[in-house]
C-alpha cells in the first residue's frame, strides 16, 4: 500500500536579498539531495546559496557540509528530482522561490510550496510527491482569455497504451488535472513538445498503427496548496527549524507537523489531494476522493473503479463528509440535476430498517444520516417492487443528501463513486 507517513526534516532558512533583483525573491534551505547529481566532482563554493540567488537564471542550489557547489540553471534544465534527505547526511539544498510576502525583512506568514519563481516568462515549479520528493520540470504558461486565466501545460509520457482514466488519474496524483486545449498555440505546442519527448517517429507511428496511444498529460497549474505558516519576532531571518511549528495545506486540509525528535518533523497526510476526515467514535482518519466516471455509472463499475486504484468504495460517518461530497460533485458538474450522484458504501440488509451495512471496513454508525441528511424511499416510489437499498450521495429537492436507490443500477443517471481508506 501506500506509505503515509513521511518524516520531512527541514530547516527552513531563508536569504535576505542582498541586491535589487528582485524585492521577494529567497532561498529556501532544506535538507535533501538532487537526485543523479554527484558533488564529489562539484566545485567549492563557500557561498553557493548567494551564487545561486545572485545569478538570475539559477533555480536550485545543491552543496555539501564542505561547500561543493552544484548550480541548476533554467536554461539547461528540464527536469530536476529533490529528495529531502536528513541532517545527518549534511546534503543540502536551497531552492530558488518567490515568496509573496512584499516585506523581505519578514518571514511571510504563509510560505507557499512547492517554490515558484518566473524566469524569463515561464514558470518555474516544483511538485512534491510521496516520499519526500520533490519533482521540477518546465512549464510553460499560456494566456488564454475567455475566461482570462493562465494555465500552464505540460506533457508527461507516461506509457505506451494508457488510457484516459489513467491520464486523469495521472495528473491527479501529481496534484494537477488533465487539461484540455482552448486554442491552436496551445494544441501545437503540446503537439511539438511530445515529438520532443518521444523524437523517434518509426517507434511512435508504429504504435500509433498498433491502436495504442500515448496520451500526454497536461497540467493545469492550481494556486499553490501547500502551504506553512512560519512567524517570527527576529525581524531579520526566518526562523530555523527548532522555533517552528509549521502547518501546511495539501489539497484542502491543513495538516500539522509533530516534532518527532531533534531534526524530524512527521507529518500525515490522505495521497495526492484526497479529503481527509477524522471521525471520532472510533478515533480513525479517513481519507476520500470523489471521482466522477460518467453518466449512468453502475455500482459493479463504481466499485470496480475504487478497487482499480487500490481503494474501496466509501462509507460515511457524518453529515460533513456527505457535504463535502456532493460540492465536490457540483464543481465539476456545476448544473448538477436533481437525485443524480455518486455512490457510497452501505447496504440495506433489513428492510425498512435505516441501519446500513457498511463493507468499507472503517465505517461504523449511521450519524451520518442525522436528521434532514437522509432521504429514504425504501423503494422505487413509481415502481414499488423494486427496492432501493443502497446508497448515493446526490442533489434532492431537500437538504437530504444521502438517497437510497437500486442496488446495482442506482437511478440509472449516477454520475461516479466515492472512493477511500482509512489512514493508518
Ligand atoms: C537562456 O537562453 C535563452 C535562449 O537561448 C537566452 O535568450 C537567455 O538569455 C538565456 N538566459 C540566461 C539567463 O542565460
Ligand atoms: C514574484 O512575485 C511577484 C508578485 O507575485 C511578481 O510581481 C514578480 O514578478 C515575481 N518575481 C519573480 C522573479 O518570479
Ligand atoms: C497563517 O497565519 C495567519 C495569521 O495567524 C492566518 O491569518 C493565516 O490564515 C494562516 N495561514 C495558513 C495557511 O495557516
Ligand atoms: C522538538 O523535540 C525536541 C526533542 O523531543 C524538543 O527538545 C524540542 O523542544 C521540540 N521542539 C518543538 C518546537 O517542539
Ligand atoms: C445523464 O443522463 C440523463 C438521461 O440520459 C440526463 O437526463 C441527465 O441530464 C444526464 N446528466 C448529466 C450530468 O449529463
Ligand atoms: C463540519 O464542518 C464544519 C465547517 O466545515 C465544522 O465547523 C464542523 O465542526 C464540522 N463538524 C464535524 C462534526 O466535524
Ligand atoms: C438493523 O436492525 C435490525 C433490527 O433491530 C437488526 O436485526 C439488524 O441486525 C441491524 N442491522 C445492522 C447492520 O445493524
Ligand atoms: C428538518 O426538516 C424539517 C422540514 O423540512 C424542518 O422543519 C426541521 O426544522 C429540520 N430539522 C433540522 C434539525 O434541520
Amino acid at each position: 500500500m501506500f506509505s503515509n507517513i513521511f518524516l520531512i526534516p527541514l530547516i527552513f532558512l531563508f536569504l535576505t536579498p542582498r541586491n535589487n533583483y528582485a524585492d521577494n525573491l529567497k532561498m529556501l534551505k532544506i535538507f535533501g539531495k538532487v537526485n543523479d547529481f554527484d558533488l564529489n566532482t562539484a566545485e567549492i563554493d563557500e557561498n553557493c546559496i548567494q551564487t545561486c540567488f545572485s545569478n538570475s537564471d539559477c533555480i536550485l542550489a545543491f552543496f555539501n557540509e564542505i561547500s561543493k557547489c552544484l548550480l541548476f540553471f533554467y536554461n539547461s534544465t528540464e527536469f530536476l528530482e529533490v529528495v529531502e534527505t536528513t541532517r545527518d547526511d549534511g546534503y543540502f539544498v536551497a531552492f530558488k522561490t518567490n515568496l509573496t510576502d512584499p516585506d523581505p525583512n519578514y518571514c511571510p506568514s504563509g510560505v507557499k510550496f512547492p517554490p515558484r519563481i518566473i524566469i524569463d516568462d515561464h514558470l518555474i515549479f516544483w511538485n512534491k510527491y510521496s516520499g519526500g520528493i520533490w519533482h521540477y520540470r518546465k512549464c510553460k504558461p499560456f494566456q488564454r482569455s475567455n475566461p482570462k486565466v493562465t494555465v500552464c501545460i505540460q506533457v508527461f509520457i507516461t506509457r505506451v497504451g494508457i488510457t484516459q482514466q489513467e491520464a486523469k488519474d495521472y495528473c491527479s496524483w501529481i496534484g494537477w488535472k488533465l487539461i484540455g486545449v482552448a486554442n491552436p498555440d496551445e494544441a501545437k505546442w503540446i503537439f511539438d513538445k511530445s515529438m520532443e519527448l518521444v523524437p523517434d517517429q518509426k517507434f511512435y507511428e508504429g504504435i500509433w498503427i498498433d491502436g495504442e496511444r500515448k496520451t500526454p498529460g497536461y497540467d493545469e497549474f492550481q494556486e499553490s496548496d501547500f502551504q506553512t505558516n512560519l512567524s517570527t519576532s527576529n525581524p531579520d531571518f526566518c526562523p530555523i527549524e527548532s522555533e517552528i511549528s509549521p502547518k501546511i495545506f495539501l489539497g484542502e486540509d491543513p495538516i500539522s507537523w509533530t516534532n518527532t525528535s531533534d531534526s524530524t518533523w512527521q507529518f500525515k497526510k490522505c495521497i495526492g489531494n484526497w479529503k481527509m476526515f477524522k471521525r471520532s467514535d472510533p478515533e480513525i482518519t479517513v481519507c476520500m476522493q470523489v471521482f466522477v466516471l460518467g453518466n449512468g455509472t453502475t455500482q459493479k463499475e463504481a466499485e470496480n473503479y475504487c478497487r482499480s486504484i487500490g481503494y474501496q468504495v466509501t462509507g460515511v460517518a457524518s453529515v460533513n463528509e456527505t457535504l463535502w461530497m456532493l460540492s465536490k460533485v457540483w464543481k465539476w458538474i456545476p448544473n448538477l440535476p436533481y437525485y443524480q450522484g455518486i455512490w457510497i458504501d452501505g447496504e440495506r440488509k433489513t428492510p425498512g430498517m435505516n441501519n446500513f451495512t457498511w463493507t468499507d471496513g472503517y465505517t461504523v454508525g449511521y450519524r451520518a444520516f442525522e436528521v434532514n441528511n437522509s432521504m429514504m424511499s425504501f423503494h422505487n416510489e413509481i415502481k414499488p417492487s423494486e427496492l432501493e437499498n443502497c446508497l448515493v450521495v446526490s442533489r434532492t429537492y431537500q437538504p437530504a443528501v444521502i438517497n437510497d436507490v437500486a442496488c446495482g443500477k442506482g437511478s440509472g443517471a449516477d454520475l461516479g463513486v466515492a472512493c477511500g481508506y482509512k489512514l493508518e
